[in-house]
């Protein structure tokens, strides 16, 4: 007989439209997407509107009376059928409410951007590390199988080093005709692109740069930015930024999104002297990549390309909701494939590329500094 499957219990912040998400994807069997150690149930719902919270329970957990609907997030803490919390609001909340969560004794998985700036994920991990609590930033994408496949192939050796990576996320949303108070574009929420869309371009750069094996962990030995704001509220509406790795691998990646216009495609390009890996928009959950291949290094002649295809059951934010509870059935505190030094990382880099292309964020927005 095997054994039963480890089950979390969630608590869930907000009721938007990634909150959805994430609870349509729990609730899925595991096992069509062939996981049988985990599964997971969502035991409380917290909005700012209690009657909001009933109808989320109504809309996407089946009207199930054993979900608690609350009207304050504090509730969802509190609870004590509550093993982890799921952290759905806008970025500039995430600090308050991951704390409040860890200061009640729940793991936390937390939706990127992880906070507004990298002062607060630093009190933030330290909390966690105290108080031995699991904490995770919500980066499904580096979970997804077909992403797996593509790094087995960068780390393979047959295109040789990566040299240049170049990846975008756009997303055009209709900014003249939105509420300047809509998330995307309200300063006070940390609005713009970098924020919001930026933590794509720089997951495939940690996963394809930072992950390399040859890089042995560095950081990047140089950061620059240039910001592009929009006249309607002045978050930015294209920021461009580069990394440098320089100190094992010779590498760079060139990194951009926008809020004013669709992707590009490919939208990733990993370029290496044995040949290319592109990948087809959108980068948070590719449909599908292609691997050139050179005749010989640096000629750029492709003899050979190979393209494939993934699909997944649901939406795709189950594979880190899988990893969640594994982590936290097997006590530990961090996810060694979305581990904190790459959170740290990705704030690290927008802190410098805010700071550099004069993005302030409003006096009280940020907690720490
Ligand atoms: N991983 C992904 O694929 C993905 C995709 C989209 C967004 N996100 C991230 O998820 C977060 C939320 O994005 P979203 O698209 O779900 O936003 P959304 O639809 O606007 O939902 C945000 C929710 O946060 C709560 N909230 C609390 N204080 C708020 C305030 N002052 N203004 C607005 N909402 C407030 C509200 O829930 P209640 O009214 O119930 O309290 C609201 O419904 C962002 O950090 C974003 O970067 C991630």
């Amino acid at each position: 007989m095997s054994a039963q499957p480890f089950t979390l219990r969630w608590g869930v912040i907000a009721t938007g439209w990634i909150s959805q998400q994430f609870v349509k994807d729990a609730l899925m069997d595991p096992a069509t997407r062939d996981v049988h150690d985990v599964k997971h149930v969502v035991t409380a719902v917290g909005s700012r509107n209690v009657d909001s919270a009933k109808k989320f329970i109504e809309t996407y957990a089946k009207g199930d009376s054993g979900i608690k609907a609350y009207g304050t997030y504090d509730e969802v803490y509190a609870d004590a059928n509550v093993d982890a919390v799921y952290i759905g609001t806008p970025h500039t909340f995430h600090y308050e409410n991951a704390r409040n969560a860890l200061l009640h004794g729940k793991h936390v998985l937390c939706e990127k951007a992880t906070t507004s700036n990298a002062a607060e994920l630093r009190d933030l991990l330290k909390l966690a590390k105290e108080k031995n609590l699991f904490f995770m930033e919500a980066l499904w994408t580096r979970f997804q199988p077909l992403v797996q496949e593509i790094k087995r192939i960068a780390e393979d050796g047959s295109l040789g080093l990566p040299v240049v990576l170049h990846a975008d996320l756009s997303g055009d949303f209709d900014v003249e005709n939105i509420p300047k108070t809509h998330r995307i574009l309200d300063p006070k929420l940390g609005g713009g692109a970098l924020l919001d869309l930026g933590p794509y371009p720089m997951v495939w750069a940690v996963m394809f740069l930072y992950e390399h094996p040859a890089n042995k962990k560095a950081r990047p030995t140089s950061i620059t930015g240039s910001i592009l704001k929009t006249p309607l509220t002045g978050v930015d509406s294209s920021t461009s930024f580069t990394l440098t790795f320089s100190e094992t691998l010779q590498a760079q990646a060139v990194l951009s999104c926008s809020i004013t216009l669709p992707s590009p495609d490919p939208a990733v390009t990993i370029r290496y002297r044995g040949g290319n890996i592109l990948v087809h928009p959108p980068i948070y959950k590719p449909p599908s990549f292609t691997v050139q291949y050179f005749d010989k290094p640096g000629s750029g002649n492709v003899v050979r390309e190979e393209t494939r295809k993934g699909t997944i059951p649901g939406g795709g934010w189950h594979y880190q909701t899988d990893e969640v509870a594994r982590c936290i059935r097997d006590g530990k505190i961090e996810s060694e494939v979305w581990s904190h030094d790459k959170s740290l990382l990705l704030m690290d880099v927008f802190d410098a590329v805010r700071k550099q292309g004069g993005y302030e964020l409003p006096e009280g927005v940020e907690k720490l500094r």
